[in-house]
């Protein structure tokens, strides 16, 4: 690999966690390459970015995921067992499981059902003294999601279920406190999922065909088996824990509303909304980066790949990179006016095709979301922004606006 550029250093896993989101993108500046090898995570590893790395990752023939996870994610953020780690056609059998859950007609349900839980905070808020945007739109996510997927959510349970799902997601790039408090909640969540499936199996829980719960409780794997209770449990909550994540993508909705004003006006239409979803998801940042293994031995761009070898795929810096968007680092929804639509392009939930690839199935769940708070933001309710540290770390994985985007002086609007 001699014309490839090497990130020097006995390992650069510390140069990751101190540079976050950025590591990839700086030695692809520093370097002028679209790839570059580095010592990471105890091996020789490549790390890659842009349009055409992207096609690459996505070629089955040639990666696949088992063993790409690391076993830290994996007993936290992911589950073990779950459509993450599978590849062939068990990945694309239980794929298909995901799939017939997040149809678009479904994906406009949540966007209803979200809109709603919405507006029945109003009158909560006109009394508060401020609220935190990431702190309800948890709440609202969580009740949204499990409502939609058949769970029974008690109010009383509310914030501790929010938390445990929340620290799911923060232990991903987390080290120490972090990690473990993500490891407590994946048990916990696990075997709470475990107790709803086995319910449903055994007749001591009514739920609605064609819920999540009874789709996943009921799913036959290739063999003709159900999936065992863990797996299932495991599943249940791919589906719920990432709705609420979407809290993120909300809050930096808030934000995005807050830095450009001027927008605010124009999200009357649906069209308005998505462009201005589609730029949030673009330009802030939430999943880092992809790790995938060679399944054999090639050669691409000069470099060779050995089996085996794990590979990084830059999510947050193809979303930024310059030879895909003009002027990446600002903020434009208009850009979105005229995206040609590429499945390796723009890639903030994975890229290629959901229903062959890993590509994330519910992209289209989570920009009816946003489009819906957007309408919320910004059509249902009158608010103020008073002081506080709206900064976010390029550094913390995954990040957030330091204050959580704090709102008072709320009200209805007066149509
Ligand atoms: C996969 C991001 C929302 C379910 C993924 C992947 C990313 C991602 C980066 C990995 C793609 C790959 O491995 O190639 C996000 C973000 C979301 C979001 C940033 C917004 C907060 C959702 C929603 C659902 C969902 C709303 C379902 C309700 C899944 C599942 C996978 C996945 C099941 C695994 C797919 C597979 O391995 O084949 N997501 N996602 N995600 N996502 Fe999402």
């Amino acid at each position: 690999n001699k014309e490839v550029p090497h990130d020097k250093g006995l390992d650069n896993s510390l140069s990751l966690y101190q540079e976050g989101y950025q590591f990839i993108q700086n030695r692809r500046e520093r370097y002028d390459s679209e790839l570059f090898t580095a010592h990471l995570l105890g091996q020789n590893t490549i790390c890659m970015s842009g349009e055409e790395a992207a096609k690459l990752f996505y070629n089955t023939e040639l990666f696949q995921r088992e063993g790409a996870v690391p076993k830290r994610v994996q007993k936290s953020l992911f589950g073990i067992g779950g459509v993450q780690a599978l590849d062939g056609k068990e990945h694309d059998h239980r794929k298909k499981l995901f799939l017939s859950m997040m149809t678009p007609k479904e994906a406009k349900k949540l966007g209803e059902l979200v809109l709603g839980k919405w507006e029945a905070c109003i009158t909560e808020w006109e009394q508060a003294e401020h609220i935190v945007l990431f702190e309800e739109a948890r709440k609202v996510l969580l009740r949204t999601a499990c409502e939609w997927a058949g769970v029974p959510l008690n109010e009383k349970d509310i914030a501790e279920k929010a938390d445990d799902f929340t620290a799911l997601v923060d232990a991903f790039g987390a080290i120490g406190p972090r990690h473990w408090k993500g490891r407590r909640a994946r048990t916990k969540l696990d075997e709470w999922a475990g107790s709803l499936i086995e319910g449903v199996r055994e007749g001591k829980l009514e739920v609605k065909e064609g819920t999540p719960l009874y789709t996943i409780a009921f799913h036959y794997d290739l063999e003709g088996k159900l999936l065992d209770t863990h797996t299932a449990a495991v599943e249940l909550n791919n589906v719920l824990r990432p709705i609420i994540a979407i809290a993120v993508f909300i809050t930096f909705e808030g934000l995005a509303l807050y830095e450009h004003p001027q927008y605010r006006t124009h999200l009357t239409t649906d069209l308005e909304r998505e462009i201005f979803a589609q730029e949030v998801r673009r330009y802030y940042p939430f999943g880092p980066f992809l790790g995938a293994k060679a399944r054999k031995d090639f050669r691409w761009r000069e470099c060779d790949f050995k089996e085996g070898q794990l590979v990084i795929l830059d999510l947050y810096g193809t979303n930024h990179d310059a030879d895909i968007w003009e002027t990446p680092d600002q903020f434009q929804p208009e850009r979105f006016r005229k995206w040609n639509g590429s499945l390796y392009n723009f890639i903030p939930q994975g890229g290629g095709d959901a229903a062959t690839g890993h590509r994330c199935p519910g992209e289209g769940i989570t920009i009816e979301i946003m489009k819906a708070t957007l309408d919320f933001l910004a059509n249902k309710i009158d608010y103020e922004v008073p002081e506080q540290d709206m900064s976010f770390s390029l550094v913390k994985m995954p990040t957030l606006p330091a204050s959580g985007f704090i709102m008072d002086h709320i009200h209805r609007k007066v149509l």
